[in-house]
């Protein structure tokens, strides 16, 4: 038998084909399905609005182009969790699955939506993707515009929409269905204008990472309560708990996290972005946790403490830790209005070479291992154990506003509302023969989120500790 045309178009081979009865059964007697979808995030569309307005006032006379992409597909027909991009969002308030935003040069913003099929309708009980008992409701273009504060069209209108639009601005990579409709209108432009305008946080925003990081800090308190019982247990796959924990505490409060959360336990820390998050948690160990809380309006933190699980440092965890936590203070005493984004950089890795050096892991000074001819000898010596960058951008994306060309984004001169990283650390293989055997094995990181003001920096994520004293207080409170 056949089925009518809605109904066809996302099925899976073990789906069972629909009778004519029932087809015609199960399109009847339904009231109108309650609008649920994306919680309004409050003051987001007034944000956007904003936004908006400054993407237009940088790019004049252009039609701009906005897809929030589609969720990659993990496995035949089941799919990775949605996240809309975040220049739609950051653009629109919003975060539905395949809409499209068009901005024209007047001002006038429209935002295509996919269709919802709800009650009434066989593709209600059929599609994977539209159909409401399939993915949970989706809100209604009527809900969605008075929501944004925008006009909703149905995204089969796209492709006529921009037929006729003039100069089109597409942020292209996003949505390849949309990137075919206008294939000679992806603009390197728009990407990096887009991603300038990000850079700098409004006062709306600055409260979103704010937010983010008070999750983030709550997430972590979960994460230390849990180490007496693990250390008291046998601690195997303990990492893989502490991961849990802290998911579960952003999923507990609607939240998700902004990255795959770093859990590392002893040598595992020396792997930056250690993946595997498989390890033992065992007595004495340092703990280096790198985790943050994307809140539901897709602004995310950025945090990493390095604690004894014990609650005690040894001698030599404390000097490697005070010594990072020096570099941490230096780089965050230069994030201030018209200073460079590197001087945080630059502050933080010299005191790092200043104490390789003094402990004999370095055979130059400071001012060598830092020396911006990079073709003397000794320049950058300490960057077999400093590893990576002291800074990045933050907001929406970890990494945010990467399409920032690299020259550019590192002569950042920095203003009010900017958002970064210091973070700061030393990290000793375990198979380096450099190193002594004390440090062998050794990782600490540090790394607050931090916003420039007319002022100091404001630090985010302070309600964590980084004084070695403090930290260790802290968690024992943590752990009642
Ligand atoms: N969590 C990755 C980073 O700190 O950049
Ligand atoms: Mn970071
Ligand atoms: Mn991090």
């Amino acid at each position: 038998m056949t089925e009518p045309a809605d109904a066809a178009t996302r099925r899976a081979p073990h789906d069972q084909p629909f009778g004519p009865w029932v087809q015609t059964t199960l399109t009847e007697g339904w009231d109108p399905e309650p609008v649920t979808g994306h919680p309004a995030v409050d003051g987001a569309a007034e944000a956007a609005a904003a936004h908006r307005a400054a993407l237009l006032r940088a790019l004049p006379g252009r039609t701009v182009v906005v897809p929030a992409g589609t969720a990659p597909v993990r496995a035949n027909d089941t799919v990775y969790p949605f996240r809309a991009a975040s220049a739609y969002t950051w653009l629109t308030g919003d975060q539905a699955e395949g809409a499209v935003l068009v901005l024209s040069p007047a001002g006038e913003a429209t935002v295509f939506l996919l269709p919802s099929a709800g009650p009434g309708t066989l593709t209600y009980f059929t599609d994977r993707r539209e159909g409401a008992v399939w993915v949970g409701g989706i809100p209604s273009a009527g809900a969605t515009a008075q929501r944004l504060e925008v006009a909703v069209r149905p995204r089969t209108e796209l492709a006529s929409a921009l037929a006729a639009a003039g100069d089109v601005h597409l942020l292209a990579g996003v949505d390849a269905d949309v990137d075919a409709l206008r294939p000679g209108a992806a603009s390197t432009e728009l990407a990096r204008a887009l991603d300038r305008l990000r850079a700098v946080k409004d006062d709306w925003e600055v409260d979103r990472l704010a937010e983010a990081c008070a999750a983030t800090a709550r997430g972590f308190a979960d994460v230390v309560a849990e180490l007496p019982a693990l250390l008291a247990g046998d601690g195997r796959r303990g990492e893989r708990w502490l991961e849990g924990t802290f998911w579960r505490r952003a999923r507990l409060e609607g939240n998700d996290v902004g990255y795959s959360s770093i859990v590392a336990a002893g040598a595992n820390g020396t792997s930056l972005h250690w993946a595997p998050v498989d390890g033992d948690i065992r007595p004495g160990q340092l703990l280096l946790a790198d985790m943050g809380v994307e809140t539901t309006s897709m602004y995310t933190a950025d945090v990493t403490r390095t604690m004894p699980v014990s609650g005690t440092w040894t001698p030599v965890q404390r000097r490697v830790y005070d010594a990072v936590r020096e570099a941490h203070l230096a780089g965050i005493g230069e994030v201030r209005a018209g200073n460079a984004f590197l001087a945080a950089h630059r502050a933080a890795q010299w005191v790092l070479a200043d104490h390789l050096h003094r402990w004999g892991l370095i055979d130059w000074s400071a001012d060598d291992a830092l020396h911006e001819d990079l073709t003397r000898p000794g320049a950058g010596a300490h960057r077999r154990y400093t590893l990576h960058s002291t800074s990045h951008l933050l907001g929406l994306d970890v990494h945010d506003c990467a399409a920032i060309e690299g020259a550019e984004y590192l002569a950042t001169t920095l203003q009010p509302g900017h958002a970064l990283t210091v973070e700061p650390g030393l990290y000793f293989q375990v198979n380096d023969r450099t190193v002594p055997a004390e440090l062998r094995g050794l990782a600490v990181r540090i790394e607050d989120d931090v916003v420039v003001t007319d002022g100091a920096a404001r630090v985010l994520s302070d309600a964590l500790p980084t004084d070695g004293d403090d930290l260790v207080a802290w968690m024992a409170s943590a752990q009642g």
